[in-house]
């Protein structure tokens, strides 16, 4: 299963190809600044995406709307993974 290392913790959880980055985040209690429950309509839960970036499912609708994401930024809540990731929590 893809592995997520979170920073700076460095803490480290294996998902399944079903398990957002929000999902585990909260899994390592790791806070993400989710405000929607993970509806995709806050737009707060960004991570950035350290390494791995191909790892993750392409940007949703909702991530293409919103202008102010960095160029390796995600909203954590859209980001599935088909491989190993480190990602930053902000
Ligand atoms: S939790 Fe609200 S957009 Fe991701």
């Amino acid at each position: 299963m893809p592995k997520v290392t979170f920073m700076p913790s460095g803490k480290v959880i294996e998902i399944d190809g079903e398990t957002t980055l929000r999902e585990a985040a909260h899994l390592l209690d790791i806070s993400v600044h989710d405000r929607c429950g993970g509806m995709g309509a806050c737009c707060n839960c960004i991570v950035t995406i350290m390494e791995g970036a191909a790892n993750i499912c392409p940007k949703s609708v909702v991530e293409e709307a919103v202008f102010y994401l960095a160029e390796h930024d995600r909203l954590s809540c859209q980001c599935r993974l088909i491989g190993d990731v480190v990602v930053k929590a902000i």
